[in-house]
């Protein structure tokens, strides 16, 4: 079977709608027909500085989530990162095979160290797209379902592949984005022009899934709308709306056409609380799940284990493979 990987930061008590949309999304079919492997960067989570002991818990919540999403242990690897030293033996040597100029283009880097001050900016932080290409190319993927917001990084792992395979010999598979056209990126509630974000200008325009559905539902209705008052889909002169009928169309499998179609003649209010109360509808079990996975500790456990057991399987014979063509000694 081909092979699908992606991967979720533990940085926060909760995903966010954003994350759902553009990614988690995908990933759930995806198991059908491919062999998928799904991980919790928490190397990716160090590079900025994190609280230990709120690390490790959202670490449990971020697995508890993809298994209260849809995420099949049985069926899919789902491992945490740390727990496969391979990713970062990996990163090690595609970090030798980057350009310093190449790492310096990437744009959510520039982002990231600007709002630290680019001194502040940890090394860590500049190699981070680096150590997100060894993740993917340890496990020789066809596919890496993202939002459009990783773009970029796919394009270096690509380079780096092609690269490493061309200067060595072949070790890895250039692997595709698979970036889904209608919910690459969901935008904030409040600022309809930017990306929803846990690091947004506004805990307002932020949609949590595990926040009580009452206080989501209230953010949906305070969404920045227009001064207009016709319900369609125009992502430039009205930004807010079509948010909204994303959001509401990606929760219902309902096209955005069959959507504004039905609102012929209604309001923005209509369009917020049908939303709300499809938001509502979804985040409400999705809640009760996180708890009881987190709930039985031990069976956490047991499938965080199972998963870096499997995932080492695959990861160390990349890595063996690369050892051995960049002309390492063999340990005997
Ligand atoms: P992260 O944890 O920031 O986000 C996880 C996924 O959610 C998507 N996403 C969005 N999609 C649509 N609209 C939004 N507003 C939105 N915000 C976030 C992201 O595109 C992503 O797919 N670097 C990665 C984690 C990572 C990874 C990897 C991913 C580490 N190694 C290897 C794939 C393969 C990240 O920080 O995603």
């Amino acid at each position: 079977r081909p092979r699908v990987l992606s991967g979720i930061q533990p940085t926060a008590d909760s995903f966010h709608l954003g994350n759902f949309l553009g990614a988690l999304q995908q990933w759930v079919p995806l198991q059908e027909d491919f062999d998928a492997f799904y991980f919790i960067p928490d190397l990716h989570a160090i590079t900025v500085a994190q609280d230990p002991k709120e690390l490790r818990r959202r670490t449990k919540i971020a697995v508890a989530q993809l298994l209260a999403v849809g995420i099949d242990p049985d069926r899919s690897t789902l491992f945490v990162q740390s727990q496969v030293p391979e990713h970062a033996q990996l990163a090690w040597v595609l970090n030798c095979i980057t350009g310093f100029g190449e790492a310096s283009r990437m744009t959510q880097f520039k982002d990231k160290s600007a709002k630290q001050g680019a001194e502040n900016a940890s090394v860590g932080l500049f190699t981070y797209p680096v150590l997100m290409a060894a993740d993917i190319l340890l496990y020789r993927p066809q596919r890496v379902p993202v939002g459009e917001d990783q773009r970029q990084h796919l394009e270096l792992a690509r380079d780096l592949a092609q690269r490493f395979n061309t200067r060595f010999g072949k070790a890895f598979v250039i692997p595709e984005a698979q970036i889904i056209k209608g919910t690459a990126k969901i935008y904030d509630l409040q600022d309809p022009t930017s990306k929803m974000s846990k690091s947004g200008p506004s805990p307002a325009g932020l949609i949590n899934l595990l926040d009580d559905p009452k206080v989501s539902a209230k953010k949906i209705k305070s969404a920045v709308t227009d001064n207009e008052r016709e319900i369609r889909y125009d992502r430039e002169t009205k930004p807010g709306v079509s948010n909204l009928l994303t959001i509401q169309s990606a929760l219902l499998g309902t096209p955005v056409e069959t959507l504004v179609a039905g609102y012929a003649g209604k309001g923005y209010g209509d369009l917020k609380s049908d939303t709300a109360d499809v938001l509502t509808d979804f985040v409400t079990p999705l809640r009760t799940k996180v708890d009881e996975y987190l709930a039985d500790e031990a069976e956490l456990d047991r499938i965080i284990a199972a998963g870096a057991h499997r995932a080492r399987e695959v990861s160390s014979q990349t890595l063996a493979t690369v050892y051995e063509k960049v002309g390492f000694l063999t340990p005997k």
